[in-house]
């Protein structure tokens, strides 16, 4: 291993081991990993799928929204913690329309992770949205009933999260697990749950998704696990995929080619992504535009080339210098190239 990737690794080890502190993954069953709540199973979501469906794919008049409307939209975002009276995160704002890419970084803290949440409708006991709003697809998430969530998880908003394999139940094989997704979340009978599961593993370039299908997740090595957890994530076909750290415990070369299939989704099917890293490199790979959080702040929000060339606030000139060291070059999109 080169003193740089041995950095590298080790700063993830330590954010790595700091997240899975704060995130306290359990072993979910299989609905949950499609986005919902972790340890909560959601096994009824096939039934009020279409009316959330229709409330967030459809305007007031029952029209579809202009295919530049955005799929997610966070105006003035406040997030509180009631339990400590303290407010976390101090109004953050952003609009990702279907096939854009926003990226958040920021230091371990900043309050990347519960924005996240937030859009997902799963932040922790106590904590709140206590300013602003978030609208999914038209629908503005403060109107939403706990039903509407649950179908509306997976199948307009998803997410992927570090750690792939604490999402995964050890004791049941992979293809039985996505199929379940596919069940659950889209009401196919089994035999199409399977040939879907399958069609995902092959979507997410799983070599051998025969393989796999029939493999138990400790076969399966962290980058395999991962491209099975956006299988599982992309299941019902959302519009919006939030990636959270999701390449932060790979090393760098299979982190890089799980972002090149995120970019791949975002362009064939038109996904949008919220990627969220504390690596200014990873972000710089996938994203349109970033916002750079501290203590709850953005500190700053623009296209990705404007904020990795020219910086305007201390922090990020600092990320960008830190970056500077590893060769950001190699991972800014061929589009900066050429400016
Ligand atoms: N369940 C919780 N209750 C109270 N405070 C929390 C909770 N989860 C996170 N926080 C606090 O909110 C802040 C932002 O956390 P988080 O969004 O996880 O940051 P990031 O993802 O940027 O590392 C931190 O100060 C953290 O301690
Ligand atoms: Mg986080």
């Amino acid at each position: 291993m080169t003193a740089l990737s041995e950095k590298r690794s080790q700063q993830r080890s330590q954010q790595q081991s700091q997240q899975q502190s704060e995130q306290q993954p359990g072993h979910l069953n299989a609905s949950a990993r499609a986005g919902s709540s972790p340890g909560r199973t959601d096994a009824a979501g096939g039934s009020d799928r279409s009316a959330a469906e229709a409330a967030a794919a459809t305007g007031p008049d029952g029209t579809a929204p202009g295919p530049e409307a955005p799929v997610l939209s966070v105006r003035d975002l406040r997030i509180t913690d009631r339990a400590g009276d303290r407010e976390i995160v101090h109004g953050v704002g952003f609009e990702l329309t279907p096939g854009k890419a926003v990226g958040i970084v920021g230091e371990s803290g900043s309050g990347k992770t519960l924005t996240c949440r937030a859009a997902l409708g799963i932040l922790p006991p106590h904590v709140e949205v206590s300013g602003g709003s978030v609208h999914i697809a038209g629908t503005d998430i403060a109107d939403l009933t706990p039903r509407q969530w649950t179908a509306l998880r997976g199948s307009t908003v998803s997410a992927v999260f570090q750690d792939p394999a604490s999402y995964l139940n050890p004791s049941i094989r992979v293809g039985a697990q996505i199929a379940e997704v596919v069940r659950v979340k889209t009401g196919r009978g089994r035999r199409e749950a399977r040939r879907r599961g399958l069609d995902l593993l092959r979507a997410v370039h799983l070599r051998d998704p025969e393989l796999v299908y029939s493999q138990y997740p400790f076969e399966l090595s962290g980058g395999m696990l991962q491209r099975v957890l956006i299988a599982a994530a992309i299941a019902a076909g959302p519009r919006v995929l939030i990636a959270d750290e999701a390449t932060t415990a790979l090393d760098v070369t299979v982190q890089a080619e799980i972002l090149d299939l995120l970019a791949d989704l975002r362009e064939q099917t038109g996904l949008a992504l919220v990627v969220v890293s504390h690596d200014l490199a990873v972000i710089a790979q996938v994203c349109d535009e970033v916002l750079v959080m501290r203590q709850g702040e953005v500190v700053e929000h623009g296209p990705t080339a404007q904020v990795l060339h020219d910086p305007r606030h201390e922090y990020t000139r600092l990320l960008v210098a830190e970056h500077e060291q590893y060769g950001l070059d190699r991972f800014r999109a061929p589009e900066e190239e050429t400016r």
